[in-house]
């Protein structure tokens, strides 16, 4: 086959900007127009404060950049705007629901178009079971704290196991007669003594000796049923979603506010000495492996806590839902990004002024800070915080990428029943059921581990083909209208390019191998149902 031969060129074949914005303006029986830019924007927050800010931060100041790790929020807050900006330009130029999919399927072709719709999964579905787990993790804490215990088999994922200590042991008194994940604390078991190893396995009966219970698990029940909670209110209507998204998001930001206000009080009252004592070294000297402090370690920094900023982008599957898209999506893409930029910035910077950077990698770096402010209920705010945060963004997420399946069905590259609305409710409820069923399958059974440096990369292939998709776009169509326009064109699309793949190579090889997998896996798809069934592909054909 040559680059000539039409069944090539096919491949490339690109969706008319006509018929989209005929399929943006029509409403019959689609999906329904709901949403103002207040719902957008809180959308956006409802996605993006997550994991990432309450985790995250902690562990990358503590392992890559320090009090540096501001720097590290500056640098991938500076690459999510420049394709936040992009991601503006088309949400409000082409205001349908398959984002960067039907960008891409707009301007690069039909091939490009499969490849960002695939690696969305990776985005929106892996993200969401991501998230799941960490939602599970702070409810069964906070449960426990409360003296509610769920059975443990049904506390993680098979093949995990937990362990009840029943006395109070050295190093681990805050375990005492409650179930935490034995990975999570295996290792200082061993390095404890408590726990030995028989030909490099770990020998799990010796737990016994120190009274520690040891009981497998086989199902993460609680984070099955968040996901399927959230699918429930987002099959029941796109209104119902963003008022519960809108009051959870309210309660976030306040809390990331309480944050604030608490660490600046702590500090005034300590005349600032945390703060000059922990900031001496701002940037720690690099250890003389790459990415570990020094000027490398911001760059390692800021690959980790990219995590913290993906979200803002869902906004844009929410497009077909927006009363006024050409004026609100870029509000509600900006306007969120900007809002969550300036608090990571300002959490990060005073997370690390109060607590010496080196203390940070734990699990609850948050909830460690103020608890060394000596405020007795900051751990169980942080912990509300988490679980009402996560949910809103396991909600997002779940919502973009019913959108994004919604669109590839309604272009036959998956079949049409899956793009079916709902009469009543007017949502995707069949792509958002399936959506739902397997996000809580993988997160209720799989041993999710790494996978956020997936979902990152996943996010990041997407950008990177959205900022190359709005310079396209100029060239192919000068004179579309678009209600927003990306400034500095194409600076601003190649700075998101370069900092996008700045933070991709960044990641490690496993991951990178990963995701050459699963695009080969979505390939196979491609050639062997999709390309077969697409609309354009037929249209194509009837023309010739
Ligand atoms: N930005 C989201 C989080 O941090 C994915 O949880």
């Amino acid at each position: 086959m040559s680059l000539t031969d039409p069944q090539f060129k096919s491949l490339f074949a690109r969706k008319s900007l006509q018929k989209l914005l005929t399929e943006a303006g029509d409403e019959s029986g689609g999906l329904k127009r709901a949403l103002s830019a207040t719902a957008l924007v809180a959308l956006g927050i409802g996605g993006i404060i997550g994991a990432g800010i309450f985790v995250l931060t902690g562990q990358a100041a503590a392992k890559y950049a320090g009090p540096a790790i501001v720097f590290s929020f500056v640098l991938s807050g500076l690459a999510s705007a420049f394709s936040g900006l992009c991601y503006a330009e088309f949400a409000s130029a082409i205001p349908i629901a398959g984002s960067a999919y039907t960008y891409g399927y707009a301007t690069l072709g039909e091939l490009v178009a499969w490849i960002i719709g695939w690696d969305l999964i990776l985005e929106y579905a892996f993200g969401a079971a991501t998230v799941a787990v960490g939602w599970a993790g702070n409810l069964i804490s906070l449960l426990q704290d409360h003296g509610i215990f769920i059975p443990p088999a049904l506390l993680a994922a098979p093949g995990t196991g937990v362990v009840n200590f029943h006395d109070k042991l050295p190093g681990f008194e805050a375990l005492q007669n409650r179930w935490t994940e034995l990975p999570k604390i295996q290792e200082h078991l061993v390095n404890a003594g408590f726990l030995k190893l028989q030909n490099g396995q770990l020998d799990l009966s010796s737990l016994a000796a120190n009274h520690i219970e040891y009981h497998s698990t086989f199902l993460n029940f609680p984070a099955l049923v968040g996901i399927l909670l959230v699918t429930a209110i987002l099959v029941i209507g796109i209104k119902e979603s963003a008022n519960f998204n809108t009051v959870v998001v309210f309660l976030k930001v306040a809390l990331v506010l309480v944050f604030i206000a608490l660490s600046i009080n702590y500090l005034a009252q300590h005349n600032w000495v945390p703060m000059t004592e922990n900031w001496k070294q701002f940037i720690p000297p690099n250890t003389g492996e790459f990415g570990h402090f020094g000027w490398s370690g911001i760059l390692t920094g800021a690959g980790v806590v990219f995590f913290a900023y993906i979200g803002f982008d869902a906004v844009s599957t929410a497009a077909q839902e927006a009363k006024n898209p050409q004026r609100d999506m870029p509000i509600g893409i900006l306007g969120s990004l900007a809002i969550c930029t300036v608090l990571y910035i300002l959490v990060s910077g005073l997370l690390t002024a109060v607590v010496p950077y080196t203390q940070l990698n734990t699990a609850t770096p948050l909830a460690d800070g103020i608890d060394l402010m000596g405020v007795a209920w900051g751990s169980l705010l942080v912990k509300v915080g988490s679980v009402l945060g996560l949910g809103s963004v396991m909600l997002v997420l779940l919502l973009g990428q019913s959108r994004v399946l919604y669109s590839m069905a309604h272009d036959g590259l998956l079949p049409a029943w899956a793009g079916k609305i709902h009469e009543r409710f007017r949502t995707p409820y069949v792509s958002t059921i399936i959506v739902g069923v397997i996000v809580a399958v993988i997160s209720a059974t799989c041993p999710i581990e790494d996978l956020d440096a997936m979902v990152s990369i996943g996010t990041l292939l997407a950008f990177i083909i959205v900022d190359a998709g709005v310079w396209v776009l100029r060239k192919q169509q000068p004179d579309l209208k678009r209600a927003f326009t990306t400034p500095l064109v194409p600076l601003v699309p190649i700075l998101g390019i370069v900092t996008a793949a700045a933070m991709m190579y960044g990641l490690p090889l496993k991951t990178w191998i990963r995701l050459v997998a699963w695009l080969i896996v979505g390939l196979f798809i491609y050639f062997g149902y999709s390309r077969h069934h697409s609309k354009v592909q037929k249209d194509l054909a009837a023309t010739a």
